[in-house]
């Protein structure tokens, strides 16, 4: 199968009451854990790319190559798009230059007027060329790739003018953010969320910052609209924990050092187990 925009997936998923998750990717053992429980759940899936990934894996092209490597080595046949995550306006060009299936252009912190111009000149090179673009409204706070900004809502008029361009989907500040909750996060604000949604009609919305949403939050959330949801964090967290076990017990350690195989096995087996449980909560399982 080759990689495909996500509209499809994402229309489908709106009309069906369910979400497709995006797990971002960091390197080849990540990136493999993900298409293997995709194709094995029978789910279609995006794999994010932030342009801080990017630069550390070597570039867009590379990620090109090793994901569509990945995807004839391994027979997938689940829908997968590769997609730029919270993309500036170069980085989304680049990113549509190097093959990527699917671009998100991040202007929420721009001027509207300046986000809208950018935005359109992107719905016009994705479409010609048949890509998936998010588009995001109202910033969505904590840290990511070293930027840190606090939960915003988004103004539901700004989303439907920013919809209306013709993007594939929209990121929508609900009070999500990057990163894990503080203690006293107010949640999710489902008044924004359901205000948007009939503002928007039948636009897939977008939920970052997936990790550590309480399950409640996350299905009422589906219900009002939303067909995509981020997870990088909750990865992350797994992948660390599952790492550090190892070399806390130290188990590769004969006098050889650890063999990078070895020491990575168990944290692409956690990522594994993260992202089949998103899948389920998602309820993505089948829907390939
Ligand atoms: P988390 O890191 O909080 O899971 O958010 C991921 C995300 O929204 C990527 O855009």
């Amino acid at each position: 199968m080759m990689l495909v925009s996500a509209k499809e997936m994402l229309t489908k998923a709106k009309a069906g009451k369910y979400a497709v998750g995006q797990f971002n990717i960091n390197n080849l053992e990540w990136t493999k854990s993900i298409l293997q429980t995709a194709q094995e759940l029978q789910s279609p899936v995006i794999l994010g790319v932030s342009e801080g990934a990017g630069k550390y894996m070597c570039g867009y092209k590379t990620i090109v190559g090793m994901v569509k490597g990945m995807m004839e080595e391994m027979n997938i046949t689940v829908p997968v798009a590769l997609h730029l995550d919270h993309g500036s306006y170069e980085g989304a060009k680049a990113c549509i230059n190097a093959g990527f299936s699917s671009i998100m252009f991040d202007g929420s912190h721009l001027p509207i007027e300046e986000n809208i111009a950018k935005t359109t000149e992107l719905v016009n090179a994705c479409g010609v060329l048949g890509l998936s673009l998010e588009a995001e409204v109202g910033s969505i706070g904590g840290e990511e790739d070293g930027v840190v900004g606090a939960g915003e809502c988004a103004d539901p008029e700004e989303c439907k003018a920013v919809a209306d361009l013709g993007v594939t989907m929209l990121a929508a500040g609900i009070g999500n953010i990057h990163g894990k909750y503080p203690d006293n996060w107010a949640g999710l604000s489902f008044e924004t969320l359901d205000a948007i949604q009939a503002k928007t009609g039948d636009m897939p919305l977008v939920l970052h910052g997936g990790t550590g949403i309480p399950e409640d939050m996350i299905k009422k959330a589906i219900s009002l609209g939303v067909a995509k949801i981020n997870v990088n964090t909750e990865c992350q967290l797994s992948f660390q924990e599952a790492t550090r076990k190892y070399i806390e017990e130290g188990k590769d350690l004969q006098g050889k050092g650890f063999d990078p195989r070895k020491l990575l096995a168990p944290g692409a087996e956690a990522i594994k187990a993260t992202v089949k449980e998103k899948m389920e909560l998602f309820g993505s399982v089948g829907k390939a």
